[in-house]
Parts: C-alpha cells; structure tokens; sequence
C-alpha cells in the first residue's frame, strides 16, 4: 500500500499557458511555472496534472496536437521541460501530462499525408468511410459547436470519422501500428520523467467504431496492454484516465472482473462530481449518499479521483432534468454561464456567490471524499470567470499572482496577453491575488494549505475506506468516516445554512483521544459524541483513532 503514492496525492491541474510567463510574451511557459514551483510547494500539493504541452495550432486549447515528441515552442524547449521535472522531483511533486491519443489535429503530419494519396503510410491511421456515414449526425460532444462526427475531405475523397470537433480526427486503434505508436509516446514521456498521464476521452479511443454502427464495441484489452507497457518501463507510473460513462461500465475500465486493478489506476468520479454540485445546491446530502451508496467496488489499486472543478464545464448531464434544473437555478442561471445544453462554465467561488464559508465546506467535503482529491489551478485563492471569453476560456484565465499590471502573471502588453486577466470588481487581480492572500493568514490561500496539510496527515481519506454514517441527522449535514490501518477519521459537513447537532454517541466507544484537526471554528470537545454540533455551512474533521 505505502507504494501507492496515487493514494495520498494531493493533484494540482494547470495549463502551462495561462500560469506564468517568463519572458514576457504574454504566454505562460515552463520557466514561468519552474519559478512558480516553490508556491506549489508551500500549498502542499504533490502531484501535477498539465493540460495538454505539446505542439498545436490551439484550436482546443492544446487537445488537438501536431506533434506527440515536443512541447508546444510557446512554453519552451525539451531542455525547459527536462528541467521542470528535476526542479519538480527536488519539491517531491510529480507530473503527469495529458495524453491526447483519441485523434490528433488535422495539421499533424500523420494526417496531412493519410489524406494526401491512399498509398500513404499513414491512411490506414486514421477512420475513413467512402460513403457518407448515416449515423454522422450522433454521438456529437460539442452540440452547438460540432454539427457532425463524419466529415467529408476533399483531398482523399472520403468521409473521416471524428468524435470531437472536425479538426480532431480519431485515430484507427484497430491498427497495430497506432497501438505502437501510443506506446512509443507514453514511453518517451516516462523515459524523460513524467510519473504517468491523465488519458484524454478513453472511452472514444478503445472504441471500435465502423460507419453506420453507433454503439461501436469496445476494446478493453488494449488498456491492459498498454497498462503492462507502461508499468513495465516505470514501475510506480499511473494511468488516470478521462471516461465519463454510466456507473456501471466503471469497473471494467480499471481492470477484468474479479482480479485486481490491470488497467488504468484511476479515474475521474463525474458521477461523484455531478452529486456534491446537486447536493450543494439543494443544500441536501441525500445526492452525495446516493453517490457513496451507487459507486462500485474498486478492484484492489484502484482509486477515484475526485473534483470540483475541471478545465471543463460541469457536466449534469448525468442528472434527470428536475436536479439538473435546480442545479442551474443555484448556479447558472443566466444562459451565458451555460455551455453545450448540459453544464456550467464557472468557477466554483461565482457558484457560490463569493461566500467563504461555503467555499470552505465545498472543498473541505470533497477532500475528505474518498480517493484522491484534484484541483485547478486558482481555485486556491478563489479565482472568478470571464463569461465574456468564448466557451471553456471562461474559466481558463490567467493566474492573479499579484497586483502589479497583467496580475503579475505576464510583463507583456495587456493586449498581447493570451486571455485577459479578470480586473476590477471583487474577482479582480487587484484585490484578489496569491500575494495579498499569502500575507494573510485567514485567506483562502492560507486556509487551503492549512487543509492539505491537515489531508496528508490524514491517509485513511486517500487509502482507506469511505463509508456514510447513517445516524439521524437534518438534511443539510453528512456524516462519514473514514478507516484504514492508520486510525479512523470522522466528518461532519453542514451544506445547509442552519446550525446543526447530531448525536454519534453510537461511536463514542471507539474514540481514543478525538479531537477536531480541521474545522470552521472552534467547537467544544466531542465529549460523549452525542451532541456533535456543526454551524451552518461548518465542518469538523474529527480524528477518532490513530493506530500506533
Ligand atoms: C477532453 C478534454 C477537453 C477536450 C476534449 C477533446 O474531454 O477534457 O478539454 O476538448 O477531450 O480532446
């Protein structure tokens, strides 16, 4: 167990770009974040999940890559990267990257040359059909932005498959040749020191898929292979993959039915996702137990990785309208914070009206969930939106470092800044920044690393079991625990307004020295534990039980 470093990861996700710029050209590079690392430090924060770091023309903020073997010129060199990971692995942070394998970008050579004659040694790379597919108006995962998964091309006279947008084609995984290619870059990547990736859309890339036929099969084996490959080139990289399907496909993707985990190590809970902004907005538990309740049983290493907020929209699309409705009521309800007809391009502070007590509880309960908590970045001092940017930039706004122009993010003209960086108002980099927070000690940046701190004191949130106290208890305050070898947690968490008590005195007979190690303030001694109180929008991490 003590190896499985994935189970006591704190992952803090970025985008290289809108992080911090070096040199002043208005985009974020890795000397920048390099120069930033020691921030990352302090925080607490142990693994780092980077958004897409390789060549791209930018049509997807990076998913659409031309180039597997480098990183993007405007971050920096191999040389830069190579160091990063050294500077990182000197702070005991890993980094995994994105590994974008479902399609390529329409520029990457591989397609320029399928689609240019079919004697290319590369047609058979990408998913071609000669007649225009009848299922090409389905399975769209950009409504509003993607009319079709089929396009016709011009050049090769042929209708090519893409899941996402059109200059996305999906690679043919049913060719060996692709199965080796992907190895091949995973192996590079682990070669220079990643500690493993976060796989981009896996469902789409083990899909078979054929025109005409829109439930394709599915190809699982491929992960197992590609699973033993990488584990065998680095023993303790993990895979966390991307694969929002319904709850009960979950299991196969990390491994065959019965054994222990053999494919991929972790995975995102968009089920779990989903229920705590549900449970948040009806100020009700009931959606979060459903979810405790509902989640399957890992394979022995497997691991949920949970989030409130992603690179993403919030995807409710998982929900029944009448919960999706009253989480867009709460928290979307102007049409331009909507994306796609099913999700909310926000951060998490706007959701919640800027309210600190909230923004607490919210990510206090979700790092006490279990599995493997993972933030974005900024969400640390409680970054705001651009709902006037287009789709997800919302939300991918430079970093607020500090007040000086451009929020210290970039020395550039404002108008050579990637994106704008939000200013005025109570969002704004002049009065919201990492600086002003690091010098007070009740900021949300102070609170945060108070709270990771607290968390890697706190295995059995990562390695334990997670299990729903079910005691009576009003509807706005969860109870759970958490028990591993290590010693047992307790959690209460208040996600509605009104002070709250309830009894556990059921649990009194295994407390051995509890006392509060996180809470929203100070709370009398649990006593006989039958009078746990909890204020409104409070919490209290009770440690129960150490093991010696
Ligand atoms: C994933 C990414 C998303 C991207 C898409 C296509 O869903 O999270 O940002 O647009 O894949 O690669």
């Amino acid at each position: 167990m003590s190896d499985r470093w994935y189970s006591k990861a704190v992952v803090y996700c970025l985008d290289i770009d809108s992080f911090a710029d070096s040199d002043g050209d208005g985009c974020g590079d890795i000397r920048g974040l390099i120069g930033r690392l020691d921030y990352l430090s302090r925080l607490g924060i142990n693994c780092l999940w980077l958004n897409p770091i390789h060549p791209s023309p930018g049509k997807d903020d990076g998913y659409d890559v031309s180039d597997f073997y480098n990183v993007d010129p405007r971050f920096g060199t191999l040389g830069d990267f190579a160091e990063l990971l050294h500077q990182a692995a000197n702070r005991g942070i890993k980094v995994i990257i994105d590994l974008v394998v479902n399609h390529t970008s329409d520029q990457h050579p591989w397609f320029v040359s399928a689609r240019s004659s079919p004697d290319s040694p590369y047609r058979d790379w990408y998913v071609w059909s000669e007649t225009a597919p009848e299922d090409r108006k389905q399975g769209m995962v950009f409504p509003g932005e993607q009319d079709e998964t089929w396009s016709y091309d011009r050049t090769a006279k042929l209708w090519y498959y893409h899941r996402f947008y059109k200059f996305q084609p999906d690679l043919n995984i049913e060719n060996p040749e692709v199965r080796a290619e992907i190895k091949k870059i995973c192996a590079f990547w682990l070669q220079l020191g990643v500690s493993g990736f976060r796989m981009d859309a896996v469902p789409f890339i083990i899909e078979k898929t054929e025109p005409g036929s829109p439930t394709a099969p599915m190809d699982f084996d491929f992960l197992s292979d590609l699973r033993q490959h990488v584990q065998w080139r680095k023993g303790d990289a993990v895979l966390l993959a991307e694969a929002n399907v319904e709850p009960e496909k979950l299991v196969t993707y990390f491994g065959d039915e019965g054994g222990s985990s053999n494919r991929i190590h972790m995975l995102f809970d968009f089920m779990l996702n989903a229920r705590l902004v549900l449970g948040l907005a009806r100020q009700d538990t009931e959606p979060i137990i459903d979810a405790l309740r509902d989640s399957p049983k890992l394979p022995d290493g497997g691991q949920w990785a949970t989030f409130l907020r992603n690179h993403d929209e919030i995807d409710l699309s998982r929900l029944t309208a009448e919960q999706r409705k009253d989480v867009l009521d709460q928290f979307g309800p102007d049409e331009s914070m909507q994306l796609y007809g099913r999700g909310i391009r926000r951060r998490l502070a706007p959701m919640l009206g800027n309210d600190r007590r909230r923004i607490e509880l919210a990510y206090a309960l979700q790092f006490s969930l279990r599995g493997t908590p993972v933030i974005r970045y900024g969400e640390e001092i409680g970054m705001g939106e651009n709902l006037e940017l287009e789709g997800r930039y919302a939300i991918r706004t430079p970093m607020q470092w500090n007040n000086l122009p451009n929020g210290g993010f970039s020395s550039a003209d404002p108008k050579q800044v990637i994106r704008p960086v939000i200013s005025g108002g109570e969002y704004g980099f002049e009065t919201l920044n990492a600086t002003l927070q690091r010098h007070d000690p009740k900021s949300l940046l102070s609170w945060f690393e108070r709270m990771i701190r607290t968390l890697r004191e706190t295995p059995e949130i990562g390695g334990g079991t997670c299990t729903h106290v079910d005691v009576p208890a009003p509807r706005g305050i969860l109870v759970h625990r958490a028990d591993a070898d290590t010693g047992t947690m307790l959690f209460v968490h208040n996600l509605g307004t009104e002070d709250g008590v309830v009894d556990l005195s059921s649990l009194a007979a295994e407390a051995d020295f509890p006392n509060d190690v996180l809470a929203d303030q100070k709370y009398p001694e649990p006593g006989e534990f039958d009078k746990i109180s909890v204020a409104g929008y409070g919490y209290r991490w009770i440690r129960m039980r150490r093991t010696a």
